[in-house]
């Protein structure tokens, strides 16, 4: 399995090879490839991965077990994105014990990447009413291409308006304490020819007020039933200062993100990282001797500060148990 290395990104681009399933588990805890699709679409290939790497002896039961395994594995790399465990569960139903298991896995798994890219175009063309040429947007971690199968869930709408010939300038946060904003957000949407303002997350709610940005877009990484998000640490307080600013604060997620067996955010968990991500800064101790640090990677946005839910099925606005309800069964 073939994927970009993110963590080398924007400084160096390198595919790396991942020949095993553990390799594909560590490249997903460590970020090598991350985002709620991708991490997704990653482990539906490294079933894929598991059921080529077993012994050419093994029996179909055998070969099947192995599989069965890396579900577990891969399931267990990162909790808070739903998409992880969509992913996993449809690509593991498609299997069948048999000399076609890596066949019937690899078609599923491509099924869903190339599901998951339509989804992106689906969600950038509904979201495009939501941006002008000219206008000045702001977003937060990196919900592009790099965290989807196909141009993105945020930035998405972003690639699009710039192709088709919109001049847009986007605020991006850097988002700490591992840079996606500054390192790949701001990577991505250079290329697409958007003008990118980067910003420490702090000041974010202070460009907010002054009223420098016209609406904010961010990705997601689980929906509960009654809209509540869960995306990159930093969203709640960015809703909060987007409400107070009357700013539009839009959310753009494919279906895969929401989760409806759970009631509301609250239920969701939330990834706790190394403390080491934010007492050093690129591979070096940057906090005072004897500091602790807490990582939570993700918050949870109330529904009631969210002024939309942009999915590829259509546009939830506004956010409730019962509009998402009507979404889930329409
Ligand atoms: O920890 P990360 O980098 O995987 O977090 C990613 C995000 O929070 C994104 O906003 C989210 O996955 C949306 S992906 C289109």
């Amino acid at each position: 399995l073939l994927i970009l290395d993110q963590t080398l990104l924007p400084h160096e681009v390198r595919e790396i090879a991942l020949a095993t399933t553990g390799e594909v588990a560590e490249a997903i805890r460590s970020l090598r490839i991350r985002g709620a699709p991708a991490i997704g679409i990653a482990a539906a290939y490294g079933l894929v991965v598991a059921a080529g790497a077993v012994g050419r002896g093994a029996s179909p039961a055998e070969r099947l077990a192995a599989v069965r395994d890396a579900h577990d594995l891969l399931l267990a790399t990162r909790p808070t994105a739903v998409n992880l465990r969509h992913a996993l569960r449809r690509t593991l139903a498609a299997a069948a014990p048999g000399p076609d298991l890596a066949a019937l896995l690899l078609a599923e798994a491509r099924a869903l990447h190339e599901e998951d890219r339509l989804s992106c175009e689906r969600m950038a063309h509904l979201a495009l009413r939501h941006v002008r040429d000219g206008g000045t947007y702001l977003t937060h971690c990196n919900a592009g291409a790099l965290a989807t199968g196909g141009i993105g869930t945020a930035l998405g709408v972003f690639h699009l308006a710039a192709g088709r010939g919109f001049r847009l300038r986007v605020y991006a946060d850097e988002t700490r304490p591992l840079l996606q904003g500054a390192r790949l957000t701001a990577w991505e949407l250079a290329q697409s020819g958007v003008a990118v303002t980067l910003l420490c997350d702090s000041a974010a709610a202070s460009v907010l007020a002054a009223g420098r940005v016209e609406a904010v877009f961010v990705g997601a990484d689980r929906i509960a039933a009654n809209g509540d998000v869960a995306n990159k640490v930093g969203t709640w307080p960015l809703s909060l200062a987007a409400r107070e600013a009357k700013v539009p604060f839009f959310v753009v997620a494919p279906w895969s993100t929401f989760d409806l067996s759970l009631p509301s955010g609250r239920d969701i968990p939330i990834e706790e990282r190394s403390p080491g991500e934010v007492l050093s800064f690129a591979g070096r101790r940057t906090a005072a001797p004897g500091a602790d640090a807490a990582n939570p990677a993700f918050d949870v946005t109330p529904a009631a500060l969210v002024t939309a839910i942009v999915t590829e099925r259509g546009i939830i606005a506004p956010v409730t148990p019962a509009t998402v309800a009507a979404l889930a069964s329409g």
